[in-house]
């Protein structure tokens, strides 16, 4: 009976082959190794190993009791199978070793056993997330799924993380997430290993932990009435026909006729949340924000801020007062709570964007800033936070604070967290101090911000380490992590939807060795994940629809050729202007044009849930005659205009700063500031072709060739690309190209012939 079944096996994997993707080891159908993130080493060894119903995971440690329970729970839902775990031997065993860096794991995987051992109990959880994503995805899902061969390939693997700090920020306070969707999040962070939850527990918009001493932080400051912010979401969810950005209806209740938004956790569900992270190897970072984005604080206590008519500055709001004692007398009994609840020794302060105008009018922040010699308000702030600080090490924690708390004068106990991008001193002025320092640089480690075909291998590629840094320097860089801020972002789907699969990036990024990268098999591992995450129910963004461009020019007959990395997005189109629906037509092969055709394309997941809308115009063209002129001078002519704006087509009504001669299409390195370029000339195209323009910019970008406008990037944004097509027949065109940007920017053009060969900067010309 045995061997039929396994013969049966084998002659259903030589069927199914790739198309499954399965591998055929031994004789039980095992799916093929795909883990992200990439482990330093894998070695497959032969046969496999089955988990069996009654198996048994033993435990050689007592501290790894809730490692093994929290794996037979893994174990044990998707296959209905009885899983028992006890200290000693066992079909799965889990042991320690104090060989190896912090945090690293071996897996050993033969046919009749898996044994992992950690360096401390996040390597035996780094371990378990391998042994899970060893296993066919169907393990995640939530109830028996039959039929499926719970079976691992034999193997060998030796892994050990690049970081010790591989976080993720969530933003509470301007949406409110419950315990389960926490909970989720968590469980998601420990499939990839990711080992920080920094807990953004407090904002000027909601107030989110219970602090026993001051009722009112939570009884007032956790509840609002809708703000711009809710209001923009519940616009969003109609203009993009998108009910992720609904407010959620469970977290509203109704107070003396008001509608009343938000929620928080009790001191009860916080142990509740860190015991669940703690199985998990999550350490949590709570960060109580001060003194700046505090409203919910301030405006429900009299006396903490500057004045009592506390509101909105001309950038920030009114933050704490340092000038008043009982201010700081405040904020220390708020973290002493803090302290007691949360095990982990790091603890975030924020510190980010302070307005400080009403410190600079108030007569206790002065007398404050005379009595202790500070200059200025900078000086202030960081009195107030090495004040904190002191109180932090008197209680045995270590601060954090955003990277803001270098100005006025950095401690010498204080981690930073760098998030400014464009304040790259930061990070290396905090290291050469000898403090440590964990990078989420906003681009492109803001979660909050929109995703586009660059954003997964932005931060794929990113290298966490700056020019003239001495190893000294980099050995202080603690790791990396995305933050995901939720102005825009009120519900688990949204959310979910904002953080992976970005998340997989960071994951990566923070734990496998650099020499390894390769953004072709990281594209390939990632899709294998998202049939685990469809399963999950994580609503991640699927990636996007590739083969075709903002605007496609064709001459007589067009093609239309969409592909997607995901295999599960299921693709539909229309083509009169409608919003696509499970009714519309289905994608599913090239489409020819012989018509001037705009597409409106939509993804949707396996559950039906509708996805990202792309439109495209396929347009019918001849070929753009070229002009008479022959400019001989190369280059590009840059005008810079002092520019404040955010459309390029005001940008030649600012007062002209100077015009310079650019050998590309690029930012002249005397702009500077605030900077509207228009820089024109002609493009000199060696045939008569099709050609594709790349605009890449940050703010935004228009360019017209002939006229004609081909790509339109225009508007306030972090780095997007976005690309058009023109017929042009041999010869000069004339090129206009509109940019601005208020402080730093990226500017870059790409052009391409039909045959996909890049045109070098030298076909350029100017008068
Ligand atoms: C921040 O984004 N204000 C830290
Ligand atoms: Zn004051």
């Amino acid at each position: 009976m045995k061997k039929r079944f396994y013969q049966k096996l084998s002659f259903a994997c030589i069927l199914a082959g790739s198309l499954l993707f399965a591998a055929c080891s031994g004789s039980v159908q095992t799916e093929k190794i795909s883990l992200l993130p990439l482990p330093n080493q894998v070695t497959e060894t032969g046969g496999t190993f089955v988990l069996k119903n009654n198996a048994v995971i033993g435990y050689t440690h007592p501290e790894l009791l809730p490692a093994a329970s929290y794996l037979s729970e893994l174990l044990s839902t998707a296959t209905g199978y009885q899983l028992s775990f006890k200290e000693g031997a066992g079909d799965i065993v889990l042991s320690l070793t104090p060989d190896g860096k912090e945090g690293s794991y071996a897996l050993k995987a033969t046919p009749q056993q898996v044994s992992i051992t950690g360096n401390g109990y996040g390597g035996v959880i780094s371990g378990i997330a391998t042994l899970r994503q060893l296993l066919p995805a169907a393990i995640e899902s939530k109830s028996v799924a039959k039929g499926t061969p719970w079976a691992i390939p034999a193997v060998t693997i030796a892994d050990s993380p690049r970081y010790e700090w591989r976080g993720l920020m969530l933003d509470v306070s301007r949406h409110f997430y419950n315990t389960a969707e926490i909970k989720e999040l968590l469980d998601l962070m420990s499939l990839y290993k990711m080992n920080k939850f920094h807990w953004h527990l407090t904002d000027d918009q909601g107030w989110r932990i219970e602090i026993k001493q001051y009722p009112l932080l939570t009884q007032k400051g956790a509840w609002r009435t809708f703000n711009s912010h809710d209001r923009d979401c519940i616009h969003l969810a109609q203009k993009e026909d998108n009910p992720d950005y609904e407010i959620p209806t469970d977290k509203l209740h109704i107070e003396n006729g008001d509608t009343l938004y938000g929620g928080f956790y009790t001191q009860d569900d916080i142990r509740d949340i860190i015991q669940y992270a703690s199985i998990r190897g999550i350490d949590i970072v709570p960060e109580v924000d001060m003194p700046g984005h505090m409203l919910a604080a301030v405006s429900n206590y009299k006396g903490l801020a500057c004045t009592d008519n506390t509101g909105w500055g001309t950038t920030f709001s009114s933050p704490v007062c340092p000038g008043k004692d009982n201010a700081i007398e405040f904020c220390k009994n708020v973290y002493k709570e803090i302290f007691q609840l949360f095990p982990y020794k790091y603890v975030h302060i924020g510190g980010d964007e302070v307005e400080k105008t009403n410190w600079k009018k108030c007569p206790d922040c002065q007398r404050r800033m005379r009595t202790k010699g500070l200059k200025t308000e900078e000086a202030l702030q960081a009195w107030f936070t090495h004040q904190m600080e002191e109180f932090f090490n008197a209680n045995g924690k270590e601060m954090i604070g955003w990277d803001e708390i270098i100005e006025g004068g950095l401690s010498e106990t204080s981690t930073v967290m760098w998030w400014r991008s464009w304040s790259k001193n930061a990070s290396r002025e905090a290291t050469a101090h000898g403090n440590k320092v964990i990078y989420t640089p906003n681009s492109p480690f803001y979660l909050d911000y929109q995703q586009d075909k660059k954003s997964v291998i932005n931060i794929y590629n990113y290298v966490p380490e700056l020019e003239g840094m001495t190893e000294q320097q980099n050995a202080l860089i603690m790791g990396v992590q995305g933050n995901i801020w939720c102005e825009w972002i009120p519900s688990r789907e949204r959310m979910l939807y904002m953080t992976a699969p970005r998340m997989l990036a960071i994951a990566e990024l923070g734990w496998s060795n650099p020499e390894q990268k390769d953004w072709e098999a990281f594209q390939t591992r990632m899709a294998d994940q998202f049939r685990r995450l469809n399963i999950m129910d994580i609503t991640y963004r699927i990636p996007d629809l590739e083969g075709f461009n903002e605007t496609n020019a064709f001459i007589d007959e067009g093609t239309v050729n969409v592909t997607c990395i995901d295999p599960s997005a299921d693709i539909r189109y229309t083509t009169d202007g409608s919003l696509p629906t499970l009714n519309s037509t289905k994608y599913e092969g090239p489409i020819q044009v012989t018509e001037t055709t705009e597409f409106t394309f939509r993804t949707f997941r396996p559950n039906g849930k509708k996805g990202d809308i792309v439109k495209t115009r396929f347009i019918k063209s001849e070929y753009a005659p070229a002009t008479q002129t022959a400019p001989s001078t190369p280059g590009l002519n840059a005008a810079w205009h002092n520019f404040r704006g955010n459309k390029c087509a005001d940008i030649a009504t600012a007062p002209l700063k100077g015009n310079y001669r650019v050998e590309d299409a690029v930012i002249p390195k005397e702009a500077q500031g605030n900077i509207g370029l228009i820089i024109t000339g002609y493009i000199n195209v060696p045939e008569d072709d099709i050609y594709s323009f790349a605009l890449l910019s940050d703010d935004g970008s228009t360019l017209s060739i002939d006229k004609e406008l081909v790509i339109d990037n225009d508007g306030p944004h972090a780095p997007k690309e976005m690309t058009g097509q023109k017929a042009l027949r041999k010869g000069y065109h004339s090129i206009e190209l509109r940019y601005f940007d208020s402080n730093g920017g990226t500017l870059q053009l790409k052009v391409a012939d039909s045959k996909g060969q890049h045109l070098d900067p030298t076909h350029l010309y100017m008068h």
